[in-house]
């Protein structure tokens, strides 16, 4: 298969897809099968895949891993290279932002500050700004985001009805490796000790799971109590949400809800989510 068009430019992409040509898939690289299960489902879309490589500077606070955050763009190119995708979108900072974060920006809003939001300030103002730059550039029919990110997913579907942009929003399933671990760009942080110890969260997941049909206390115990017995893990926060509001749910809430989790353990931050049934 041919490698897909790199395209570095604003102008490029603008002048190659029309308005509704192209399936996005906006990534940060780093890829893993998690990355290409979007790509594939971009794929069954549309033929005209389009992926976005984009370590975007404004959705890292001063003190991440923005300068360690893992960066091959040739690794990627080379996976990417086994699909047909169209093209590449690789732009530097400075095509991105040529007057620094001192520009229009997008703000999330309340919800943007709980959660992943409260730990990471400005951090889905950041996520906003560069997707809905990303949606103005390619014009997507479709644009994926995965499930993982729960949160982000739920606040770029909250972005595209509030400035009534012109895109469907698809989501995807979270791939996970073997054990359970959600596939992560920030996975690569984790040596073998921290690697192990990281199946905690997916092994949260489904304690909370087990317990659904107990009621939310039960379920915060019980994933609460995996978390705690990996001394390596450090809970960060453990939510149950309603997945219409995004708001933590009441104690007589029914039906679906999702738990999420983030911790940090060693040098990673990692999160993870699943849907859970309460009755
Ligand atoms: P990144 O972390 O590279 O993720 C890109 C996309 O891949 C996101 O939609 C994310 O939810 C999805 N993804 C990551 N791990 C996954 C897994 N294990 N299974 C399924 N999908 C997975 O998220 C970002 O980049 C950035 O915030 C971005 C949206 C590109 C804006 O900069």
């Amino acid at each position: 298969m041919s490698s897909p068009a790199v395209i570095e430019s604003i102008a490029g992409i603008r002048s190659r897809f029309a308005a509704g040509a192209a399936q996005l898939v906006p990534t940060m690289g780093a890829l893993h099968e998690g990355h290409l299960a979007l790509v594939e489902r971009a794929l069954e879309l549309g033929d005209r895949v389009v992926v976005s490589v984009f370590v975007n500077p404004l959705q890292f606070a001063p003190g991440e891993d923005l300068a360690r955050y893992p960066r091959d763009f040739d690794a990627d190119l080379a996976t990417l290279a086994r699909y047909p995708v169209e093209a590449v979108f690789h732009p530097a900072a400075e095509e991105m932002y040529p007057h620094g974060a001192a520009q229009t920006q997008v703000r999330a809003g309340d919800l943007g500050a709980a959660f992943e939001g409260r730990s990471r300030p400005g951090h889905f103002d950041g996520v906003l700004t560069v997707v809905a730059k990303l949606l103005g550039i390619v014009r997507p029919e479709h644009v994926l985001f995965g499930e993982k990110d729960a949160q982000q997913l739920f606040l770029v579907r909250r972005m595209v009805t509030d400035l009534d942009i012109a895109t469907r929003v698809e989501e995807v399933g979270t791939v996970r490796a073997p054990d359970g671990l959600a596939l992560s760009s920030r996975n690569r942080y984790l040596d073998d000790e921290h690697r192990r110890a990281a199946r905690a969260l997916s092994r949260a997941l489904e304690a909370a799971g087990s317990a659904a049909d107990r009621g939310v206390d039960a379920v915060v115990a019980a994933a609460q109590s995996v978390l705690m017995g990996e001394e390596l893990v450090a809970l960060d926060y453990l939510g149950i949400v309603d997945p219409s509001t995004f708001r933590p749910v009441d104690d007589d809430h029914r039906g679906p809800a999702r738990v999420l989790i983030a911790a940090q353990v060693g040098p990673a931050r990692l999160i993870d989510t699943d849907t859970i049934y309460l009755n």
